[in-house]
């Protein structure tokens, strides 16, 4: 059984957060670092740049703590570009066929980012956007809450757009991530965080020796340009099967027209226990630290991707060059191209409602 163990000196009981420069967007607009930490020495840091996860600290099985996400240590560095490291992913995250959909009748046009389909938001999604900060008072201390107005027609998307996500360092060594959104136009929202864990630390080497559970029977095939094909394909039988746990790496390189597609695992998995409460999505688990990361969420899907587009050009922090399958995503979310396929759950936000959605990755070890 995984047992939950403290990586540094226990103090109050509170959750605590700090905030310092972390640099300035535009050449004059500051940005801040957050620092999130619990009583247990854990330590998540986030910027209202993108909202991105830029560290989150957990301890391995002695105890000792390792940086589990990939990232940099200054903001000059996300300026530049990268792909997405610990980035809020909006308005829509995953593609959107030839930045095409039509709703209540209207066709819509969005900004082609990804060849001629539509990625992760367009040209400047939430990843990019410089987010109102808040600290917040929540049940287990101080958590940081971010939020943004996205306008109507940006980036193609109709109605002005109000987004709101809180980030919590519980102390239960999980990190909470609770989006909400409201409209006054008719739209689609599907919003996640694209954080690359490492769970045997960032830098530390690739991914395909940690064990991962999937709790997902289906999974969404592709096509070349990586749209679903809109078919749920059971995953018995193929190398998309983790109902058991296996290690990422195991078939990954297996003579599967998918895989081949993907270059790798880059596909939306149907998750089987969906829906309120959140329940188990996913159980991954590092052997050589012991770190154990478990995700919960109330989404119908995941992303799951297994950092194929990774080619070293990165450095992180720790001065490790990011080279390929250097970390994974588990992107928790409603399916890609939803507003083009009739058949998926419904990614369409209408004024007077409120999109939520409600992720935990909770670290423990073994
Ligand atoms: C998502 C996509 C991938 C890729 C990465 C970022 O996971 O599905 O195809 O775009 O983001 O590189």
């Amino acid at each position: 059984m995984a047992a939950s163990v403290g990586c540094g000196q226990q103090g109050g009981s509170g959750v605590t957060v700090a905030k310092e420069v972390f640099g300035y967007a535009d050449g004059e607009r500051p940005v801040y670092l957050y620092t999130l930490k619990n009583a247990n020495g854990c330590e998540a840091r986030i910027t209202n740049y993108g909202g991105i996860v830029v560290s989150l600290t957990v301890p391995d099985r002695t105890g000792k703590p390792g940086d589990v996400v990939l990232g940099f240590s200054t903001l000059d560095e996300y300026l530049k570009g990268h792909p997405y490291f610990g980035a809020i992913i909006g308005r829509y995250g995953n593609r959107i066929a030839k930045g095409r959909f039509t709703l209540d009748g209207v066709a819509y046009t969005l900004v082609a980012n990804n060849d001629e389909n539509h990625l992760h938001g367009g040209l400047k999604g939430f990843d990019k956007v410089v987010w109102q900060a808040e600290i917040v008072e929540g049940k287990d201390g101080q958590a940081l809450a971010l939020s943004s107005l996205s306008e109507d027609g940006e980036e193609g998307y109709p109605g002005n757009l109000s987004v709101q996500v809180v980030y919590t360092l519980t102390k239960d060594n999980e990190l909470k991530i609770d989006y909400e959104a409201t409209t006054d136009k008719p739209t689609v929202v599907n919003l996640t965080n694209h954080a690359y864990f490492n769970l045997g630390g960032e830098g530390s080497g690739d991914i395909l020796g940690h064990e991962m559970l999937l709790n997902a029977d289906r999974f969404l095939p592709v096509d070349a340009g990586l749209i679903p094909t809109g078919e749920l394909r059971p995953v018995k039988g193929t190398p998309f099967d983790f109902t058991q746990p296996s290690a990422i790496g195991a078939r990954i390189d297996h003579d599967d027209e998918q895989l081949r597609l993907g270059g790798g695992y880059d596909h939306c998995f149907v998750l089987s226990d969906q829906g309120s409460p959140i329940t188990l999505g996913a159980r991954v688990y590092e052997p050589t630290t012991g770190r154990v990361m478990e995700m919960y969420t109330d989404q119908p899907g995941v992303q799951f991707y297994s950092g194929n587009f990774l080619d070293g050009s990165n450095v992180g922090k720790g001065g490790a060059a990011y080279g390929h399958r250097y970390g994974f995503c588990l992107e928790t979310q409603h399916f890609p191209d939803s507003p083009n396929k009739a058949h998926f759950p419904s990614t369409v936000l209408r004024p007077g409602q409120t999109y939520s959605s409600h992720t935990i990755y909770r670290f423990s070890v073994r």
